[in-house]
């Protein structure tokens, strides 16, 4: 059952109106119901279960937690420069400040300074190598807020640096080998000479650069901890991370304290976007460090420009490619280096690389392709994870040729995407070695082109801008094919525990964390469907580490996949012991029982589900279960690049049309259309609310969030709002037309859903194509624009110039 949204949430009458008739028309969600079954509390498009809260102001994020009495606050000194040693620190005056109680260096790191997630390349506090500007040298606490970030504002004064250059892009990184990982290749040939000699046998070649920007997270809660000290030297630690369990791991590590010492926990992220995937730690040591030493409660929350000068965000690529292709496109041989900016450690650079790596063919086949990734390592943020994860840097560059491709030989793109797309019985074998099975982007893609009437529209597009010197239109339409699962097969695991009370109320606690998409609301649904009661019934609780252990980061959109199937194993376990108790009382086989609606049937009995609770509770029957989830078949060789890194893969396609001002590159987008393959969605509300949430932050990523460090200094100039432009409400376009695929995973997910978090990042390729449509007709599709991306106002009117200068 949908729990009414109450309208005193709306500011009027007519927005509470429009509200619904906006959701009914989108959503049916008696139709889904019906479809589903009665019962089933799975399918069912159902509101956030903290929507509520959340609009309300209601909802708990950590800055909200009542301080204990005696908490101080912890600001970060950070480098004013970007590469050097330490050489001095004057931190008296500081620690003379009023309201300071305490100035903390690496030196007082009882443990290791070190909160590297995967390789131990990462200090905490700055231990001699200054390595980017913004880097945490020495921490603050003091009794307010205020007085701790005014000391710690005083950092250039106190630290006596000897400056060396700093190396800023990716491209300086690779010509001088540095690189925060090995360099990664992946090779795959079908033909006896390999790409190489694919690409020289090819009717026709290709070989261009392409440079992408990165993207900040731009979470609206920033990065927090806030560290509470307990008996016999233990930590409790709030922490806004989606990886509770690291944060345990690594807090211990610099407390030098077991992992039973440490205690994480995190009710909701304000957004995480992969931000706090490994970068939460850093906070959640210093604050840990500090709660440690005074014996007091100590919170760390960021101000957004320390955010933004501290914490690294999705990796900026740059491409170097060579294809041959034949003459309707197909790509016979693919060479592709790619060379990302890592940042000052590895962080997440490896894994992020490898996925790239592994999407580098999209949605179709490449019989040759030889692929070189290289991390570089730059006196720069230590970039990270971000939405997609590798995986959007890897495809564009494949959507990028193809674009080129297809303007090369005068053909429509979609065409020549569609010459190249995987086949379903041959021609479906990834470079990366595993067979596509699932594969729907056939179907789903015709199924857009003409719900979007693409055709219709590009030659009602090419007579506009026939007619239209200034203002030109452009279409494209990009699909897209994400797999699933982490990379590191011990990644794929879950565990949930479930608790039914004995008024018949349950709770559930998972090691998936929620960060505003939904899973929550999920797994809550999950468990609601298997013990047959409404939603309202089951509680989901915060992330804690002492609930359950050794979990993963909710992070590769897996969260739903592996935490909805642990939780769904334990709610069954305790159906399974009802059932039996329930036969064993009244009569009847204990697999004829039925739960349903709040109720259960048993022996002709129809009993509520509380009253067959309290029975079983009298009978000494064990009301709450653990779950277990091990994402099964996969296998990964890393060396090799070779294996089953995907339990399935995620499809999906979107259209997008543009108008471009060519004299002052600004743009808009008029309209999308888009189909995305869930699954057998859990909730088709949340996952289109993920669709549209992924589509506009990939625009923002693809045009007008653009990075911008000083090429001297080494300083990050976009380090606020104010110079750093995310997407708005009123960058929406006036018709978004999403759709949800109907279909069902292929494989056994959670009730044959699929993940939804990442996959639709990819859709907006579509507006980068488009407005690269728009800006290719000023030539009239002569030449190839050389568009980076992002594409800002200024890349777009630089692009517009050497498009006009070439076809002049
Ligand atoms: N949606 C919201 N509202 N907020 C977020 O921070 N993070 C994204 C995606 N959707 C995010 C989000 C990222 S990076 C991932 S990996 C997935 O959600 C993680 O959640 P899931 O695995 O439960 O889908
Ligand atoms: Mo998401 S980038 O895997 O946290």
């Amino acid at each position: 059952m949908n729990k009414p949204i109450d309208p005193k949430l709306f500011k009027s009458a007519e927005a509470f109106a429009d509200y619904v008739s906006n959701t009914a028309a989108r959503i049916d969600v008696n139709a889904e119901a019906k479809a589903h079954g009665d019962g089933a509390r799975v399918g069912i498009s159902r509101p956030h279960e903290s929507a509520a809260l959340h609009v309300a102001g209601e909802a708990n994020y950590i800055d909200d937690i009542p301080e204990l009495a005696g908490t101080l606050h912890c600001a970060l000194g950070l480098s004013p420069v970007a590469n050097g040693r330490l050489k001095e620190m004057k931190l008296d005056a500081i620690r003379a400040m009023s309201g300071v109680v305490a100035v903390l260096t690496a030196a007082d790191i009882p443990g290791s300074n070190d909160c590297g997630s995967i390789v131990h390349d990462d200090p905490i506090l700055c231990s001699g190598d200054i390595r980017y500007m913004g880097q945490p040298v020495f921490a603050v606490i003091a009794e307010t807020r205020d007085a701790a970030r005014r000391a710690a504002a005083r950092a250039k004064e106190a630290l006596d640096i000897e400056a060396a250059p700093p190396v800023i892009t990716p491209q300086e990184a690779h010509a001088k080998e540095q690189y925060v990982v090995p360099p990664m290749h992946l090779v795959r040939n079908t033909d006896e000479g390999g790409a190489k000699a694919a690409i020289a046998k090819a009717p026709h070649r290709l070989k261009a650069q392409l440079d992408v920007g990165g993207q900040e997270q731009f979470y609206l809660e920033g990065q927090i901890s806030y560290a509470i000290p307990k008996e016999g030297g233990a930590m409790h630690v709030y922490c806004s991370t989606q990886h509770p369990s690291e944060m345990q791991h690594l807090v211990a590590h610099a407390l030098h304290l077991h992992a039973n010492e440490v205690q994480v926990e995190c009710r909701r992220m304000g957004g995480g976007f992969g931000g706090k995937e490994s970068q939460s730690a850093l906070f959640a040591c210093v604050a840990s460090v500090a709660a440690n030493k005074l014996k007091r409660p100590v919170k760390l929350r960021l101000d957004r420009d320390d955010d933004f000068m501290i914490t690294g965000r999705r990796h900026c690529f740059w491409y170097e490619y060579e294809v041959g292709y034949d003459d309707e496109g197909r790509i016979l041989g693919a060479e592709i280096t790619m060379v990302s900016r890592a940042g000052h450690s590895a962080d997440l650079s490896g894994p992020v690389m490898t996925r790239a790596l592994c999407h580098f063919d999209n949605a179709y086949w490449l019989p040759n392709v030889e692929m070189h990734g290289f991390s570089g390592k730059t006196n720069t943020q230590s970039n990270t994870a971000f939405r997609g994860f590798g995986g959007p840097q890897g495809a564009i560059a494949m959507e990028n040729i193809l674009d080129s491709v297809a303007r090369e030989l005068g053909r429509d793109p979609l065409d020549v995407r569609r010459v190249n797309f995987y086949g379903k019985t041959e021609n479906n074998v990834t470079p990366y070695g595993q067979t596509v099975v699932d594969n729907v982007i056939h179907e789903l893609v015709a199924d857009l082109e003409s719900s979007s009437d693409y055709r219709v529209r590009r030659e009602a597009i090419a007579e506009f801008n026939a007619k239209s010197p200034v203002l030109k239109r452009g279409i494209a339409l990009a699909p897209l094919k994400f797999g699933i699962s982490f990379n590191v097969k011990h990644f794929n695991q879950a565990g949930a525990l479930v608790h039914v009370y004995n008024d018949g109320s349950i709770l559930v606690n998972h090691g998936g964390t929620e960060m505003g998409q939904g899973l929550n609301t999920k797994v809550a649904q999950v468990v609601a469907h298997e013990l047959g009661v409404s939603f309202e019934c089951v509680r989901v609780t915060a992330t804690d580490t002492q609930k359950v252990a050794n979990t993963s980061a909710t992070a590769a959109s897996t969260g739903a996949d592996l935490n909805g199937k642990a939780a769904q194993d334990a709610a069954r376990q305790i159906r399974e012991r009802l059932a039996a108790c329930a036969a064993a009382r009244h009569g009847g086989d204990a697999s004829a029982v039925r739960f349903a609606n709040d109720k259960v049937e048993v022996n002709g009995r129809t009993l509520p589900f509380a009253t067959v609770v309290g029975e079983a509770y009298l009978d000494r029957v064990q009301l709450w279960s653990d779950g277990f989830y091990a994402t099964p078949g996969l296998s990964w060789d890393k060396d090799k690049m070779q294996g089953r890194p995907f339990f399935y893969f995620a499809y999906g396609a979107a259209v997008s049309e543009v108008i471009v001002d060519t004299l002052t590159g600004e743009w808009k987008l008029l309209r999308a259309d888009i189909l995305h393959d869930a699954g057998k969605s859990l909730n088709p509300a949340v996952d289109i609310g993920q669709v549209e949430g992924a589509f506009i932050q990939g625009m923002g990523w693809l045009t007008t969030e653009e990075l911008v460090w000083h090429p001297k200094t080494g300083l990050l100039t976009t380090h606020a709002p104010s110079t750093y432009k995310i997407p708005t409400a009123n960058d929406c376009p006036p018709v978004l037309n999403v759709r949800l695929y109907e279909g069902q995973n292929f494989e056994d997910s959670i009730h044959r859903s699929k993940a939804v978090g990442e996959p639709p990042l990819l859709l907006p390729f579509s507006v980068f194509f488009a407005i690269r449509d728009a800006v290719s007709s000023v030539g009239e599709h002569q030449v190839d624009p050389p568009l980076r991306a992002p594409a800002t106002s200024e890349s777009i009117l630089r692009a517009i110039t050497a498009v006009q200068g070439a076809a002049a």
